[in-house]
This record gives structure tokens, sequence and C-alpha cells, in this order.
């Protein structure tokens, strides 16, 4: 032993459903990664850390209103025991700031030791995140049914961009989004007919100046017709 360098990166899941957030972590590249010694992923169960007679990790809501929200005290136990000084302790939530590339980017150059907490029902008491969040994170506008999901999803767009986790033969560099102004323009592979439907025939052509100009103006399509949005058009 001794020989192997330490993980870039510490990523711990608190979750109510340790095996939602796991499965999409468990195979193709996330699972390389991790098999590579890039990234140590664990999920934990909360309810590991309920302490009355019926497990209980939530309550209902102080003030009345519908549902219910993950009670204080098993989070506070867990986030304690496997947080360090170093740690980045995030909350997923449909109220948190909305996760983007750049956000994935940043966590990932950052490395270290994240903990991922997931909401679940109407969400976390608020003394949680007063006192032990230092981001609150959403994937996007829409309610899922629990946070599980969503710490796949961040866990997933951090760890693809450690050093060595895309292998050396894909780089995240010109995708979309790292250009966070255009969607990438389509793409194709072969045979160059299927069913009559044909590859552009400039993309066949080896001429390298106009495929690039043909990429660039379908790109602006796409985005245009897409997500207009990052054009700063309605
Ligand atoms: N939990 C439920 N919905 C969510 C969302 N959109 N983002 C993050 N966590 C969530």
């Amino acid at each position: 032993g001794g020989c192997n360098p330490p993980p870039l990166m510490q990523i711990d899941i608190l979750t109510l459903f340790p095996e939602i957030a796991l499965a999409p972590l468990s195979e193709s590249i996330i699972s390389r990664a991790r098999a590579a010694g890039i990234v140590e992923i664990h999920a934990h169960n909360l309810r590991d850390w309920a302490t009355d007679k019926h497990r209980r990790t939530d309550d209902y809501l102080c003030g009345g209103g519908q549902g219910m929200l993950l009670k204080p005290e098993p989070l506070f136990a867990a986030i304690e025991e496997l947080k360090t000084e170093a740690t980045t302790v995030i909350l997923m939530t449909p109220q948190g700031k909305v996760f983007k590339q750049a956000v994935a980017r940043e966590l990932s150059e950052k490395g270290g030791h994240l903990l991922i907490v997931c909401g679940h029902y109407e969400g976390v008491d608020h003394r949680v995140i007063e006192e032990l969040v230092d981001l609150e994170l959403s994937i996007g506008d829409y309610v899922l049914t629990n946070g599980a999901i969503a710490a796949a999803v961040v866990t997933d767009a951090i760890v693809r961009l450690l050093p060595g986790a895309l292998g050396d033969e894909r780089s995240p560099e010109d995708e979309s989004f790292s250009d966070p102004t255009l969607l990438e323009a389509p793409a194709y592979t072969k045979p160059a007919e299927f069913r009559g439907l044909v590859v552009p025939e400039v993309l066949l052509s080896g001429h390298h100046a106009k495929i690039e100009a043909w990429k660039k103006e379908q790109a602006l399509e796409r985005t245009r017709a897409n997500r207009p949005d990052l054009l700063g058009e309605p």
C-alpha cells in the first residue's frame, strides 16, 4: 500500500435514498473514474442518524401548511459527523441557486471534500441551512420527488470534469456551455446516407475552413431555435 495518490475529490451524499443517488454513478465514465481512484463517492442513509424509537426523519410544518419537512436533529448529527473544516456542504433544493456548467467547473477545480445533502418532501428545517449549509443548489425550475436524483446530476457534472475522468480521447473543452453563448452544431456519423437521409455535403468535403464556417452558422441557428435566451432574445 501507500503507492496510490489520494483522490482529487471526495463526495459524500446524505439522503433517504442512497441507492437512487448511487445508481447513475455506478456505470460508465463515473464508475471508471471511481475505480481509477480519481474520485471517492459514498452515499449515507439519513435514517442511520435518527434516534427516536420510530427513527423518524420528518415532521409537520410549524405554523401549518401542506407536507412534511426533514427534522433538524438527524441532519445536524449526520452533517456534523461527516464534515470536516475543509468540507463544502451543499443542499439540493429547488429553492437553491441554479446549477450551471460554470458552477460545476468551479467545484471540480476546487476539488477537496463535498457533502451533498438531499432535501425531501417540502425540504429541510431552515436551521440546518442557516447553521450548516454553505451552498444551496437547484438543478432547474421543476420539482423532483427527492434530492438524490439532483445530487447524482450535480456529482456527475462535477466528476466528469476532473482531470483523467474522460480519458485521453475525450475532452470537455469544446462542448456546449464551455462557450456559454452558443449550442453545438448538429453532428453526424457514418453512414453518409441512411434511409435516403444524407449527411450535409460540406462535412464530407474535407474543407476545414468551410466546415468551421458551417458549424458556426448552424450553432447560431440551433441556439436561436432552442435557447434564444442565450442570445439575449425573448
Ligand atoms: N429537489 C427537488 N427538486 C429539486 C431541484 N429542482 N433541484 C434540486 N433539488 C431538488
